[in-house]
């Protein structure tokens, strides 16, 4: 298995030998390479098992330094950078050519991020070279938002693990860029919309579709448990399971259904405060995921602020 520890200068030998870190950040941990090493690019493919197609996130320590990897900062973008970076926030800019083909899978854009997290902010502040970091969790399953999640699932693969503590936001970063020259949105995440919505005006956002080439991020089915991951009415769901016999676990928003006859369950807000339910979704789902039952019940969040994100990640998580 992986170590995990604290230990920034560890961690830069490390990357600077071409080799890959875990890293915490806010939103999700990060499985990191030099971005500017095609090796060390390759390395993370491999090691989470995506393909190729799939484009990664380059990650600096500053607005200044991602002027050294492309080519112009629409004016909306930098309003949005200015406002929320360091935070959860991911910009697709078009790439100048120093970046490898294989970081952006060929496209003329290259998605940026400044992370928050004061371990990686320090790592990234030392190096000199940025770093292409996708959650750090073999293609399509759940993303890791503590060390031991990096290390169940990639330890045998990678030798260091920098620990950071659970991610404050739990969700990925929120990926915005411009088409036809309108600020859209690709992913939902970490950064509610109406908050961006207050700095740039109304934004457009790309249909979800499971052939989405430009962000693979929004294939139907990502972020998903190995166990049937069932999404519904709780109440109507726990009695029809009841009923059938088949063992099953429950991810509440809020409620604990104490008249309901159901033993395994996880809350992820019991005052269903939205950002609580998302710093909580992903553990939530992988404890559910390991528990012995044959299926997992959940429901979706309000659709508001974050609770669009979330439910993003539940849909997908339910899809087959
Ligand atoms: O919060 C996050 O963004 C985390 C942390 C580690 O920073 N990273 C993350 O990376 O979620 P990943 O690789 O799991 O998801 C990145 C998404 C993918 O869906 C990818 O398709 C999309 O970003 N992406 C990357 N470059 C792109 C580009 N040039 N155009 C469109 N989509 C892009
Ligand atoms: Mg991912």
């Amino acid at each position: 298995m992986a170590e995990i520890g604290k230990d920034i200068s560890k961690a830069k030998q490390i990357l600077e030998a071409g080799k890959l870190v875990g890293i915490p950040t806010e939103t999700v941990y990060g499985l990191a390479g030099n971005a500017l090493n095609a090796d060390a690019v390759s390395k993370i493919f491999e090691t989470k098992n995506r393909p190729s197609f799939d484009p990664l996130i380059l990650h600096t320590s500053g607005i200044e330094r991602v002027l050294d990897f492309v080519k112009e900062i629409p004016e909306d973008l930098k309003i949005l950078a200015d406002s929320f970076w360091p935070g959860p926030l991911t910009l697709l800019l078009p790439r100048k050519s120093i970046v490898p083909d294989l970081v952006t899978s060929g496209l003329d854009t290259v998605a940026v991020r400044i992370p928050s997290h004061p371990l990686t902010k320090e790592l990234l502040t030392e190096l000199d070279f940025p770093l292409a970091a996708p959650s750090a969790n073999p293609f399509g399953y759940i993303s890791p938002t503590k060390a031991s999640h990096v290390n169940d699932q990639l330890g045998q693969k990678i030798s260091y693990i920098l620990d950071g503590g659970s991610c404050e936001v739990g969700l990925e970063s929120t990926i915005v860029g411009m088409e036809n020259g309108k600020v859209t949105v690709y992913r939902l995440g970490g950064i509610d919309l109406r908050l961006i919505e207050e700095k740039v005006g109304e934004i457009h956002q790309v249909a979800h579709s499971s052939s989405n080439p430009k962000a693979p991020g929004l294939l139907q089915s990502h972020y998903s448990p190995t166990k049937p991951f069932v999404l519904g009415d709780l109440p109507k769901l726990i009695e029809e399971y009841t009923d059938k016999g088949i063992d099953f676990a429950v991810m509440s928003f809020r409620d604990s259904f104490e008249e309901l006859d159901c033993k395994k369950i996880v809350i992820l807000s019991p005052q269903a405060d939205l950002h609580e339910a998302a710093k909580n979704l992903f553990a939530s789902m992988r404890i559910l995921d390991s528990m012995d039952v044959s299926v997992i019940l959940a429901e979706l969040m309000p659709e508001e602020g974050l609770g669009k994100a979330i439910n993003d990640r539940l849909r997908r998580a339910a899809a087959k």
